[in-house]
């Protein structure tokens, strides 16, 4: 008999302890503890390419070097984001808000590389077969080599697998498989490593890959032990305002390829499009020249994308004004603002200011600061930029400095075929780029800035 033991588990962290606290030691969550009852199953402690293989240990240079084999999924910009195509036994986690369009996208891919390669076997813990008939119906995603089932239990899963002998398997979602040798429910932290522990064992002795649907928490985070994260090969989020078409896949974590690329979709009526010019989709209806608009360069991995940047600078009474950022980071904003007040003397702290990134796309990194601070001097003065067709780079330093970034060149390219035709440049990068048949205004620092656009 196996035998029966009663811990408590931090749904947070995984963290376990023989009996209940109200705090984890660990992550120092608060009630994040519940009693889980597990047999002792065999711990699955060989994780890797060659799990099952035992060698010695030999001298790198003795290393037979390999090339990962690849999959094409039929989608380029799944391809791109997972650094060319799926790797052959790799593990992939997509995580996403509900009703983003997960089930879609990895349906969507199950049919292409069943079309191209053979048996796909479509898992699904939260809808039945009927259902997802119906979405492949709607999506025109029907190939003869797309094998679905509803299913929750490991074991039978493990079984199906053998019987069908899928060369891709889909796992919709992780938070609903359930090993019955364990007895706490699914999406249990212990259930949750169990799964994957299986899975990964299944994938990496026989060469398949996974794609595992991981269900996000309401802040964002992965839902289910951070374990989860560090076993899989590659994490993929897919992010976007479900108000909004826009679509954004972009990868936490790969071992396959860079985490700078990202995936851009439209959510349509037959299912995800790929966007493979995102900027001129997400400029589709600018107007040039508005009160607290701007367009910045940004690179997203080795794409480079311009976007509108909006801001409201609105004048308040109110003791603690508001400061809300969507599609910019919170901290990068209020240094902005703090340098713009410093070296401008432009008093926000009398206003609520909002800024937003027109399409639903995260900006991350610096390329933006100079095009934020103008869109906020703009709406601060009810003026817009007196330069048409204009893009802006540049990233600012605290001392009201604007300082280089990389590849202005190809945004400027980039800009340059979308018909911009004015540019504010750092004046270190002006020096790499092609002026010919356009106006580039390099600057060294914010004052400058200002006199040459308003
Ligand atoms: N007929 C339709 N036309 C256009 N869009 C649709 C249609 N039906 C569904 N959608 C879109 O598809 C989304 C649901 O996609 P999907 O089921 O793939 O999401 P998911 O991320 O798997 O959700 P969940 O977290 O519930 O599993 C809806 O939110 C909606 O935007
Ligand atoms: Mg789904
Ligand atoms: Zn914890």
């Amino acid at each position: 008999m196996a035998k029966v033991k009663a811990v408590f588990v931090c749904q947070k962290c995984g963290y376990e302890s023989p009996k209940w606290l109200g705090k984890c030691p660990d992550c120092d969550s608060w009630n994040s503890m519940i009693e889980e009852v597990k047999t002792s199953v065999s711990k699955t402690a060989s994780i890797g390419l060659t799990s099952e293989k035992k060698t010695n240990p030999q001298s790198i240079l003795d290393i037979k070097s390999i090339q990962y084999e690849r999959m094409n999924t039929g989608i380029n910009e799944l391809n791109r984001v997972l650094g060319g195509g799926i790797v052959k036994g790799s593990l992939t986690l997509i995580s996403g808000d509900p009703g983003i369009g997960k089930s879609t996208l990895l349906l969507q891919a199950a049919n292409e590389i069943s079309n191209r390669y053979g048996k796909v076997l479509y898992i699904s813990g939260e809808e039945s077969e009927e259902q997802i008939k119906m979405r492949g119906e709607r999506l025109d995603t029907l190939s003869k080599e797309l094998y679905v089932v509803s299913e929750t239990n490991v074991e039978t899963i493990k079984n199906h697998i053998e019987n069908i002998s899928p060369i891709f398997i889909i796992i919709d979602s992780i938070q609903t498989l359930f090993n019955p040798q364990i007895t706490s429910a699914p999406g249990t932290v212990s259930q949750v490593k169990e799964s994957s522990n299986e899975i990964m064992r299944i994938g990496k002795t026989k060469n398949i890959p996974f794609f595992i649907v991981a269900h996000v928490t309401k802040q964002g985070a992965l839902a289910g032990p951070k374990v989860l994260e560090h076993m899989v090969d590659t994490v993929l989020s897919f992010e976007g305002e479900r108000t909004q078409e826009f679509r954004i896949l972009r990868t936490m974590k790969n071992r396959f390829g860079t985490t700078s690329e990202i995936g851009v979709f439209e959510m349509k009526e037959e299912g995800l499009a790929e966007i493979s010019n995102p900027s001129e989709a997400f400029l589709e209806d600018i107007q040039f020249q508005k009160e607290g608009s701007v367009v910045i360069g940004i690179m997203e991995g080795t794409r480079p994308i311009l976007v509108e940047v909006q801001a409201l600078v609105s004048e308040t009474k109110a003791y603690m004004p508001r400061r809300t950022a969507v599609g910019v980071d919170n901290t990068r904003l209020n240094l902005i603002l703090a340098v713009l007040e410093k070296k401008l003397k432009i008093p926000f702290y009398t206003s609520d200011v909002y800024v937003n990134v027109v399409g639903g796309l995260n900006i991350e990194g610096t390329f933006a600061d100079l095009g934020i601070a103008l869109a906020l001097i703009s709406s601060a003065k009810n003026n817009a930029v007196n330069l048409e067709k204009l893009a802006v780079i540049g990233e600012i330093g605290l001392t009201g400095e604007v300082r280089p970034v990389s590849f202005s060149e190809r945004i400027i390219n980039e800009a340059f075929k979308m018909g911009f035709t004015n540019f504010i440049v750092p004046l270190r990068n002006k020096g790499k780029i092609n002026t010919e048949g356009i106006n580039v205004i390099g600057v060294s620092t914010l004052k400058e800035v200002i006199s040459k656009v308003f």
